[in-house]
């Protein structure tokens, strides 16, 4: 069984609206200034002066410092820096898995102090999904298990997610059966399934082929375009964040900070090695790996 039965690349049908940019800027201009909207709703989740820490045996490890992120609602926003500058660590603290030591996490107003439905993780792990459960029953449980719908409608709605991700005709084979790329679909429509607040994804398709990974971001942008959920997802690919995001935030290494936050909704599959996505990517390893303190513009 493998991937053929996704369709051939092609350039994705979702909305590249004109705007100018890429700009940077340094975080001190502030969110508002950035986000595409243009107006100002109240941002859906926000990190308000995040640290977070891991207490080892022998020293604390500073994983990020006072970071500070507004994500909207309808935003594909993308945590991009290199491994290590605490990426992981801010979507679990996003998730309620972990608490800062300073600062906190807010969904809609309110603070997030341990995991919810309303944020629904993907990890990068082709075995998020427990292998004694069929496909269609590894996306229904969790509405069931939760109280959300009733075995029936759960099954539903599973199928209809599953429809989405292009594996209805997969429903009833187990997880061993299926590809990476068909298992982080499945991931895909259980969390999406859930109709969560907000979609955290912590580097999804990093252990899939490089064939494989520009489809399962074609599809995402695809599903995005049809579902237009919201989006929190972490990569160290500077492309895959320019190609999926419609905002990115660069981190610096360890602890890891906002160093610049990005417009990068120009962008899309078929901008890749275009010279000015040259340019751009160009420009974000040099905001992520030297020190710039000037305001530049693309
Ligand atoms: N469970 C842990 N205990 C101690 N240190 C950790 C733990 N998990 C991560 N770290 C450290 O925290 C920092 C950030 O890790 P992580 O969030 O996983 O980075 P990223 O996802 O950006 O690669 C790293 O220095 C890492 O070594
Ligand atoms: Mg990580």
């Amino acid at each position: 069984m493998t991937d053929s039965l996704l369709h051939g690349f092609s350039k994705p049908a979702f909305p590249k609206p004109a705007f100018p940019g890429p700009v940077f800027s340094r975080p001190h201009d502030g969110p508002h200034a950035l986000h595409p909207a243009g107006g100002l709703p109240a941002p859906l989740l926000q990190a308000r002066s995040v640290t977070l820490e891991y207490a080892t045996r022998h020293r604390v490890v500073r994983a990020t410092h006072r970071v500070d992120l507004d994500v909207y609602e309808g935003d594909r926003f993308v945590l991009l820096g290199p491994s290590g500058c605490g990426k992981s660590t801010l979507l679990k603290a996003a998730a309620g898995f972990i608490q800062p030591v300073e600062g906190d996490f807010v969904l809609r107003g309110r603070p997030i102090h341990a995991p919810g439905p309303d944020r629904i993780v993907v990890f990068q792990e082709f075995d998020q999904l427990p292998p004694w459960k069929t496909v269609l029953q590894n996306v229904a449980f969790p509405l069931v298990a939760s109280g959300r719908l009733p075995r029936h409608q759960a099954r539903e709605r599973a199928l209809h997610y599953l429809d989405k991700v292009g594996l209805a005709a997969f429903a009833d084979v187990f997880p061993h059966q299926l590809s990476g790329g068909m298992k982080q679909r499945v991931a895909i429509a259980r969390a999406l399934a859930m109709q969560p607040e907000i979609l955290l994804m912590d580097e999804p398709f990093a252990a899939l082929d490089a064939l494989t990974r520009r489809r399962m971001q074609e599809e995402l942008l695809r599903l995005w375009d049809e579902v237009r959920f919201t989006l929190l997802f972490v990569t160290h690919s500077i492309e895959e964040a320019l190609v999926l995001g419609n905002r990115v935030a660069l981190l610096s290494p360890r602890p890891g900070r906002v160093r610049a936050e990005i417009n990068s909704h120009e962008w899309d599959l078929a901008s890749i090695g275009g010279t000015a996505f040259q340019a751009a990517s160009q420009r974000i390893h040099r905001l992520l790996f030297e020190e710039e303190t000037e305001e530049v513009r693309a």
